[in-house]
């Protein structure tokens, strides 16, 4: 299975085995991975699911966010350019290997 590491804003490293098919809010809740809440269940309504994507892996994730999931964004605190939710993020075998960074804040 597809190996993701989440890394919270103060530095604390958490490595999932991913099922390919549920998305990255939905691996990282499953694994109990501080800071990513996925409140609204991935309904684009909640923002707890907010993540950094790397640019390097951005295409690979999908990137960019769509309309709605832009829109959401850019109500955030901490929005970046490589801001992303990740229950818009399916898990596939391309990212394997991948790194998400939490921004500060959310634990
Ligand atoms: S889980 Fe609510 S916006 Fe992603």
């Amino acid at each position: 299975m597809p190996r993701i590491k989440y890394i919270t804003h103060d530095g604390k490293e958490y490595d999932v085995e991913a099922a390919p098919g549920v998305s990255l809010m939905e691996a990282a809740t499953s694994h109990n991975v501080p800071g990513i809440d996925g409140d609204c269940g991935g309904a684009l309504a909640c923002g707890t699911c907010h993540v950094y994507i790397a640019p390097s892996w951005a295409a690979k994730a999908g990137a960019p966010a769509g309309e709605a999931e832009g829109e959401m964004l850019r109500l955030l605190d901490n929005y970046q350019e490589n801001s992303r939710l990740c229950c818009q993020i399916p898990v596939s075998a391309a990212l394997d290997g991948l790194v998400v960074n939490l921004p500060r804040g959310q634990h």
